[in-house]
């Protein structure tokens, strides 16, 4: 199936899209400073299912991550939540802004499909 190219020009910093590839949402979020900072200090030990945000991430500014809740597979709302980064309705399922699971009933972290960065573009399948 093909791969789809996000032109990074469109997702002003602090904000998130949604695309869809495969039939699946995927959000991507051109992170803030702040929001760099936060993930990267979170201490992995303390997660459920431990990940650190430098293995989640090809460069800081950018995360991508299949929008699909891990726990029963609803469609998680970005931007909302305890962790500041992505929240399901269906059961109360909290993700930081790293995609990791972070309070709720999701046992694991949102995935983060194969990507890679093109010149000022995201290619989603790659
Ligand atoms: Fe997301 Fe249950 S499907 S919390």
């Amino acid at each position: 199936l093909a791969a789809i190219e996000i032109s990074m020009n469109d997702i002003p910093e602090g904000t998130t899209k949604t695309y869809e590839w495969r039939t699946r949402p995927v959000f991507v979020r051109h992170r803030t400073k702040a929001e760099i900072d936060r993930e990267k200090a979170v201490v992995v030990s303390e997660l459920r299912d431990p990940e650190h945000d430098d293995v989640r991430v090809k460069r800081d500014e950018w995360s991508v991550v299949i929008g699909v809740c891990t726990h029963l597979g609803c469609a998680p709302i970005a931007g909302a939540g305890e962790y500041s980064g992505y929240y399901c309705p269906c059961h109360g399922s909290h993700y930081d802004a790293s995609g990791r699971i972070r309070k709720g009933p999701a046992p694991r972290n949102l995935d983060v499909p194969p990507y890679v960065f093109k010149g000022d573009t995201i290619v989603v399948g790659e």
